[in-house]
């Protein structure tokens, strides 16, 4: 912290999805640029005050959306957020719905994910050490999830629970892949970033929960499929809502959280 000018390190980091380029709710900041083993990441950290404690912020495109998803540089994102003590990890990201129910304007709180991604750099044990976490049963924090479900339901309609299919991009899926991410997968929302972000975020011992913002029904409402301008609306619309659920779940995390996430290296390496 005294390299950093600050009383305490952040406990909490946030990454901004499409549309969040700006924390928003910081009383006061600074921004950072961190160099990490894997280069820089998206952006400088913007690190600022919530209440009494400082948390960091962030854009997982860069601003001005310069990293499409298959180009984010998920190792530094991820990196850069651990080594300024981030233990807790709130992700918000664009998603579109595979299901009636989940319409577009509704948060949704997932606990579980697919992964369909194509080629990516999904780990920091490349070798020659060797670890395989298990994160199975509890990918996403189920009590950062109940917190996010608790705020995030005081001013919209809210889901908690749900399974998030990760697809390569960037284009959207045909509607042939999107009956099989639905039928098939079983799975309820759609993304491009999940993965390797919650790899990463995981194998470095940080909790992981995801404020998912449905913009779209994908391309199975045939009068209305998903286009980029549609997400971007969507999500505008909604930013302030978004940035509201952060500002009043960030104190109310336990801060003995991440306990139970440092875990995940326990039995892991050969
Ligand atoms: N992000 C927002 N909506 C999406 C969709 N329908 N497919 C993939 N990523 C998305």
């Amino acid at each position: 912290p005294s390299e950093l000018g600050i009383d305490s390190l952040p406990y909490v980091g946030v990454i901004g999805g499409s549309g969040l380029y700006e924390a928003g709710f910081f009383s006061d900041y600074f921004e950072v640029q961190i160099h990490t083993p894997y280069g820089l990441p998206s952006d400088n950290v913007v690190i600022g005050r919530v209440g009494g404690e400082w948390v960091a912020f962030l854009p997982r495109h860069g601003r001005g959306h310069r990293y499409p998803p298959h180009r984010i540089p998920y190792r530094a994102n991820a990196w850069a957020l651990w080594a300024l003590g981030v233990k807790v990890v709130i992700s918000v990201s664009a998603v579109g719905s595979l299901r009636q129910d989940f319409a577009p304007g509704d948060f949704v709180i997932p606990d579980q994910f697919f992964d369909a991604t194509k080629g990516r750099e999904y780990t920091f044990f490349d070798g020659p050490r060797t670890c395989h976490i298990q994160i199975g049963l509890e990918p996403f924090n189920p009590i950062i999830n109940q917190l996010l479900y608790e705020e995030a339901s005081r001013v919209n309609r809210t889901h908690l629970g749900g399974c998030y299919v990760c697809i390569e991009g960037p284009r959207f899926s045909t509607k042939a892949e999107s009956r099989v991410w639905r039928d098939v997968y079983g799975c309820d929302i759609i993304g491009m970033t999940l993965v390797p972000e919650i790899n990463l975020v995981r194998e470095l011992g940080m909790c992981y929960s995801l404020l998912a913002l449905v913009t779209d029904y994908d391309i199975w409402v045939p009068h209305q499929p998903v286009t980029a301008e549609l997400v971007e609306r969507v999500m505008s619309e909604k930013l302030d809502l978004a940035r509201k659920v952060l500002l009043s779940v960030i104190p109310r995390i336990p801060r003995d959280v991440h306990v139970k996430c440092e875990e995940v290296l326990k039995n892991a390496c050969v």
